[in-house]
């Protein structure tokens, strides 16, 4: 049986739905979720993965898991290594964990994978680049004025639409030959900020302006839902992005066997949440 942690994001709630259809048994947790969010025949759990003690539940009976530590699991002073620890009690040998294209590049800290690659008999780790879905972000301004407001308007970089994210995570889920294997997740191409408000104007069949941000306007906005140490972060790879933050990485084609989704790909299957 699969636990999939995550289970109502971006990711998670793909990749429930991808394995139930492949057969799979799987239990989708998240603090909140209910059986509406998932296939009939998923199990789901209701859990704080921040707090120890319902952490049996959530792995009982698993062999595999995909792990998802979200910000405000971090905020909730949540431990990986005790959320590993209760995976491998229960049994688990394998742990897929969705990490973050900033720890290669000393972004982010690595605490979360080395916990991982300590403690699981077998792990693959995912890290992706920036999200196609962060345009959600964007949803509120174009649906009221039709502008997509961000900074750094020229900067491309190859955002990874969460479904492929969600496809890789199955294929190693499901796979052989993963282990041991850190995978960068990014797009088939790098994107600018000025065109992807123009590829949510073909997907809505409107224009939308661009209307370029400074960054002190951007931190201001960014600060209203995120931590100051991720904003910064955050802000650092829009504007400044390395090399390797800015290439494709074949990753996504070397599981799938196919290239990731464009960004127009994704504003064409999620237009209605900009309408
Ligand atoms: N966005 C990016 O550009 C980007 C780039 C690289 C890496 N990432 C990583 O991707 C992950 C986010 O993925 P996503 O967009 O699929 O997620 P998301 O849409 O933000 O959803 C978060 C999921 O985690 C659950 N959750 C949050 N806190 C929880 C807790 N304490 N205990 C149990 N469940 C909890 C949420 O459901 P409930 O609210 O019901 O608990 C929801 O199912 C993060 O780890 C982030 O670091 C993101």
């Amino acid at each position: 049986m699969i636990v999939v942690t995550g289970a109502t994001g971006n990711v998670g709630r793909r990749l429930v739905e991808t394995l139930a259809a492949e057969g799979e048994e799987v239990t989708a947790v998240s603090r909140r979720i209910t059986a509406a969010d998932v296939p009939d025949g998923v199990r789901t759990v209701q859990a704080d993965l921040a707090r120890a003690d319902g952490l049996k539940e959530v792995f009982d009976g698993a062999d595999r898991v995909f792990l998802l530590t979200s910000g405000e699991f971090l905020a909730a002073g949540g431990d990986v290594a005790e959320v590993v620890a209760a995976a491998k009690d229960a049994g688990v040998g394998r742990i897929v964990l969705l990490s973050s294209q900033g720890v290669g590049s000393g972004r982010h800290a690595s605490a979360y994978e080395e916990a991982v690659k300590a403690s699981s008999p077998e792990w693959t780790v995912l890290r992706p680049g920036g999200f196609a879905s962060n345009a959600f972000q964007w949803a509120p301004a174009v649906q009221a004025d039709r502008v997509v407001a961000a900074p750094f308007g020229d900067v491309a970089l190859p955002v990874i639409d969460p479904a492929d994210i969600a496809d890789v995570a199955a294929a190693v889920l499901r796979g052989s030959g993963h282990h041991g294997r850190t995978y960068v997740l990014t797009g088939p191409e790098p994107i600018s900020p000025r065109r992807q408000a123009a590829d949510l104007a073909d997907a809505l069949g409107e224009p939308v302006r661009f209307a370029e941000l400074s960054e002190a306007e951007a931190r201001a906005a960014m600060s209203e839902f995120m931590p100051p140490v991720v904003v910064e972060a955050t802000l650092a790879i829009l504007g400044e992005p390395t090399e390797d933050e800015q290439r494709v990485s074949p990753d996504v084609e070397r599981v799938l066997g196919r290239p990731g989704r464009t960004f127009a790909e994704w504003a064409a299957r999620n237009a209605a949440a900009f309408k």
